[in-house]
C-alpha cells in the first residue's frame, strides 16, 4: 500500500475523509479496508449497534461495516483502518474490488491531487429505511440518500408510484 497516495482530513461531505496527496492515474490501488472478519449475523448486531448510537452524527461515522462474501462481513471500525474515512458519493471515483478475501479501494478515473476519494457504498434500495442514510454528496447528480446506483431506478420508479398515489388520495377528497 502506498501511503503516499493519500490523506486523511476533515471532508465536507462528512465527518473525515480520505484525500488524493497527488495525481493518482485511473486503475490505482490506493488502499485496503482492513479490520476484524465476523460473520454476517455479528456484522448486522455490530451495525446496528453503531447505527443507534451514531446515526445523526456529523462527525462520526455510524456504518463501518463492510459486506465481504454471503457469510462474512468485515468489521472496519479500528483505528489503524483508514480506508474507512472513505465517503460516499453518486459520483465516485474509486470502486472496491474485492480479491481473495481482501477488500481494495482502487481509482476508476483520474483524481486530482486534493480530491476527495468515495465510492458507491453500494446500499439496496429500502423503502423503509432509505430517509435513513441522507446523501451530502454535492455531486451534481446526487440522488439524496446513500443508495446504490444498481439501484437508482429502482427508487425512481418507487417514488414515481408513491406520488401517482398521492395524487390520487388528493383527487378522490
Ligand atoms: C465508513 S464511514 C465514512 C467516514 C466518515 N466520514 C467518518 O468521519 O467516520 C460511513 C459514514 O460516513 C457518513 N457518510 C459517508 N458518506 C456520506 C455521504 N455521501 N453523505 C452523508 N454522510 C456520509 C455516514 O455517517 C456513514 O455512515
Ligand atoms: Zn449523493
Amino acid at each position: 500500500m502506498n501511503e503516499k497516495l493519500w490523506k486523511v482530513k476533515i471532508s465536507k461531505i462528512h465527518g473525515s475523509g480520505v484525500f488524493a496527496l497527488q495525481d493518482i492515474k485511473k486503475g490505482a490501488t490506493i488502499i485496503e479496508y482492513i479490520g476484524e472478519k465476523v460473520t454476517r449475523k455479528e456484522g448486522d448486531r455490530r451495525s446496528e449497534k453503531r447505527i443507534k448510537k451514531y446515526l445523526n452524527s456529523k462527525k462520526t461515522g455510524s456504518v463501518y461495516i463492510f459486506e465481504l462474501n454471503q457469510r462474512y462481513d468485515i468489521d472496519g471500525s479500528f483505528s489503524y483502518n483508514k480506508a474507512r474515512f472513505i465517503n460516499h458519493s453518486c459520483n465516485p471515483n474509486c470502486e472496491v474490488d474485492i480479491v481473495k478475501g481482501r477488500i481494495w479501494i482502487k481509482s476508476i478515473k483520474r483524481i486530482k491531487k486534493g480530491s476527495e476519494l468515495s465510492y458507491d457504498y453500494g446500499y439496496t434500495f429500502d423503502k423503509d429505511d432509505y430517509k435513513d442514510h441522507v446523501c451530502k454528496c454535492n455531486a451534481r447528480n446526487c440522488i439524496g440518500y446513500i443508495i446504490s446506483q444498481d439501484d437508482w431506478k429502482k427508487y425512481k420508479n418507487w417514488k414515481k408510484r408513491e406520488k401517482i398515489k398521492l395524487n390520487k388520495i388528493k383527487n378522490d377528497k
